[in-house]
């Protein structure tokens, strides 16, 4: 059986301690992520089977069905093992399938972290993460939040999301940040100096769409690269991730358990400097 015991471990911040390949659960969500999935039978599988596969990492956010995807996370793998980190979000609201608003009003925060405190059957979210920056809401206020939640033992540790190197600053002027959650793949790395600033700091970074969401192209030198490690090329996008940076820990997302074991495979590859070259080459 393939493991994420492979791609070794990370403590985030002082004490979250997870394999560095984890699992992103929003796809466990209808079309438009919203919505409940056709089949949760198997939703509640996919979970349980990354859970056995050796993941101890699980993110998900309110704003995923919304709620439902928190609700199959309880649903599925509650109790939760003492090694499972479930982080989610808070800071979006949906107004229908691919809609999403920003909300970062202080007040709305707590009300979303209480909500997803009662789904997901704890006392504390181990990591909260503010889901994106409000223009509406000085992002200072926002944190700040998240601060006053943390002081209640409501959240163990915070992270932030889709977030620039200054706003990376100005919220770790406020809480001790540690992780960010932002776009970054093999085919996409806008996020690139985030990436580094995390590294500078020691914050554990979270790349979302590590597979470009499912739209890796098979040819070029990914495909090469995968032929010689009779891999497929998003088994190659996420080893790529695992060797990119220590910092990084990616939460590639499915509904499939067939891909979820793939991916889950991924961890034991083992990508040479060349070909980490030739990888970056072609991005
Ligand atoms: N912070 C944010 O703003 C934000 C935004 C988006 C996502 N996220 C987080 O990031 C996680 C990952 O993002 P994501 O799921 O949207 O994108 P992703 O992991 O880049 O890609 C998922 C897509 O790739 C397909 N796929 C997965 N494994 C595959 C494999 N082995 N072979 C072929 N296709 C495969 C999936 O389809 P199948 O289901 O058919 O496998 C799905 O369409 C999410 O679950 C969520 O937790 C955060």
């Amino acid at each position: 059986m393939a493991s994420a015991a492979r791609a070794g471990m990370i403590t985030i911040g002082p004490d979250l301690e997870v394999r560095r390949l984890g699992y992103g659960a929003m796809r466990l969500t209808g079309e438009g992520v919203w919505g409940p999935v056709d089949d949760v039978e198997n939703a509640h599988a996919v979970l349980r089977a990354a859970v056995e596969m050796g993941v101890t990492l699980i993110d998900t956010a309110n704003s995923y069905g919304p709620e439902l995807n928190e609700q199959y996370i309880h649903d599925a793998v509650f109790p939760y093992a003492d090694d499972l980190v479930i982080a989610t979000k808070g800071g979006l609201t949906r107004s229908g399938p691919g809609k999403w608003e920003r909300n970062g009003n202080p007040e709305h925060l707590r009300e979303q972290c209480e909500g997803s405190i009662k789904r997901l059957g704890v006392d504390a979210i181990q990591l909260y993460q503010l889901h994106a920056p409000d223009p509406e809401v000085p992002y200072a206020e926002s944190v700040g939040a998240l601060a006053e939640l943390q002081r209640e033992g409501k959240i163990q540790q915070i992270g932030i999301s889709n977030v620039d190197s200054m706003q990376l600053e100005v919220a770790s002027d406020i809480v001790d940040v540690v992780s960010v959650q932002n776009r970054f793949s093999v085919r996409d790395r806008d996020s690139l100096e985030v990436l580094l600033a995390c590294e500078r700091h020691g914050v554990a970074f979270l790349p979302w769409f590590p597979l470009a969401a499912g739209q890796i192209e098979d040819d070029g030198a990914i495909a090469s690269i995968a032929a010689a490690h009779e891999a497929t090329v998003f088994q190659i996008a996420l080893a790529w991730l695992l060797a990119r940076s220590p910092v990084i820990v990616p939460i590639p997302g499915t509904a499939s358990l067939a891909h979820l074991e793939q991916n889950i495979a991924a961890a034991a590859i083992r990508l040479n400097e060349s070909e980490m070259r030739a990888l970056e080459a072609a991005a």
